[in-house]
């Protein structure tokens, strides 16, 4: 079976809807509380998105004990973690399993995990992590597809990010917890997710400083406990509802948000004509028309965010002029696009940047997600269109939005999940 989304867009969306935990922060933290030799760790606002439930199975196969004990809510007993070797079949599957490599050399001292999947959006090479892991005395290799750390005594030392990696600056921020000696990150990523797991290592006993400039400072520890953590809302799920609420019309409160993590896409929505309004852990969106031009280059934080590029792009496909859009992070995260122009978008892509001309309208049609942002961005112009929407490749987003299409059937969207015959599809 073949599961799609059928989308019969031109609704408007009313209502509230209720942001999960951040996905990109989960999936560090569910990591870290591995780190605990002692204790166990109850993280409460885990999103059950499919991310998330590879990673569990990989730290089950490590030997950690995880049970979800309320429907975001997950216990983790890391106290028998012997296993070094992450499976491929799942390790794989996921980006954020670079972080269970830190984890094993903090643990174990050596580990062997396979080189991470995740969205095809650029080439996302893991360099940048094995300096990292280098610059603390280890010697991990890349052999036969997957990062092998052969045992080592790691010792703290400073270390540059290389375009303030977000994915590298978690994975020190991880090993270094349990290292020897103090470990500096300079250029490290500022996300409000790197926030987040400081705040978490700190809880379980950790010395982390600095967390949210590009200076952090990691004193390592020998011991770490378990400890209760609620992890942070899903910035880039809120922003996507918001865009979604913009470029269909309507009028949603957005909740379990923190406003000030979505600044930079406030701040160009109202720019684009939108009427959004920051109350305390919540915002409105109210949608006007004209959607009026505007250009987005995505930065690290607190920049635009590369993950909103997508949604953002659908939204302004329907503005009343040209807009360009600069991708800097991803050297391919225009992949929707094509998939657009199928749903009647003007764009033209050059290397990184997209020029939109804006249209009156799209029209339904059947497209394909190729990766979890760009097919939020086929949502957004689905539920904007005119006529009936075939979305395919589900699996993608079903690794970063959970129940989407509840949430949205909730505001009044026409949308449904549908399973079709293999044969059929
Ligand atoms: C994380 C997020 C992703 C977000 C991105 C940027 C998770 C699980 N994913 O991805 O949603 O879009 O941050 O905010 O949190 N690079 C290298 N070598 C490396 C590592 C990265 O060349 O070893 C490059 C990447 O290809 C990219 C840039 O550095 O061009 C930034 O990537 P990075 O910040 O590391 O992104 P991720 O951690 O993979």
């Amino acid at each position: 079976m073949a599961t799609k989304f059928l989308i019969r867009g031109g609704r408007p969306l009313t209502g509230r809807v209720h942001i999960g935990g951040a996905k990109n922060s989960a999936l560090p933290i569910v990591t870290a509380a591995a780190l605990a030799a002692e204790g166990e760790s109850i993280l409460d606002n885990v999103p059950s998105n499919s991310d998330i439930h590879h990673l569990c199975q990989i730290l089950r196969e490590l030997g950690c004990e995880l049970e979800w004990v309320g429907e975001n809510s997950l216990r983790i007993s890391a106290v028998n973690l012997t296993n070094h070797v992450a499976p491929y079949n799942i390790a794989r599957k996921l980006r954020g399993s670079t972080y269970v490599m830190g984890l094993l050399l903090a643990r174990l001292g050596r580990g062997e995990v396979a080189c991470p999947g995740g969205c095809e959006i650029g080439a996302r090479p893991v360099d940048f992590h094995l300096k990292g892991f280098k610059a603390l005395g280890a010697d991990v290799t890349v052999e036969h597809g997957a990062m092998i750390a052969h045992e080592v005594q790691l010792q703290g030392g400073r270390f540059y990010v290389d375009r303030a990696s977000v994915g590298t600056t978690v994975n020190m921020m991880i090993t270094a917890s349990l290292t020897p000696g103090i470990t500096m990150l300079e250029n490290a990523a500022c996300e409000p997710e790197i926030v987040d797991l400081a705040n978490f290592i700190n809880g379980m006993g950790g010395r982390v400083r600095g967390a949210g400039t590009n200076m952090i400072r990691v004193e390592g520890v020998q011991r770490l406990h378990g400890c209760r953590h609620e992890v942070i809302p899903d910035r880039i799920e809120a922003g996507t509802y918001m865009l979604a609420v913009a470029a269909a019309g309507g009028d949603v409160l957005i909740e379990n948000v923190i406003p000030e993590h979505l600044n930079t896409l406030i701040a160009k929505m109202r720019e684009a004509g939108q009427e959004v309004e920051e109350l305390e852990d919540s915002v409105r969106v109210r949608s006007r028309r004209p959607i009026i031009s505007a250009d987005v280059e995505t930065q690290v934080h607190p920049g635009f965010p590369t993950d909103l590029q997508s949604p953002w792009s659908a939204l302004i496909g329907l503005a009343n002029g040209i807009s360009v859009v600069q991708e800097t992070i991803f050297e391919n995260r225009f992949g929707f696009v094509n998939e657009l122009i199928r749903m009647g978008a003007n764009i033209k892509v050059d290397r990184n940047t997209a020029i939109i001309r804006g249209v009156e309208r799209y029209t339904g049609a059947p497209v394909e997600a190729k990766d979890i942002r760009g097919g939020a961005a086929l949502v957004v112009a689905a539920l904007a269109a005119d006529g009936t929407t075939e979305l395919g490749g589900l699996q993608f987003i079903d690794r970063g939005y959970h129940g989407m299409a509840e949430k949205l059937a909730t505001l009044g969207a026409d949308i449904r999940r549908v399973d079709y015959p293999e044969n059929n599809v």
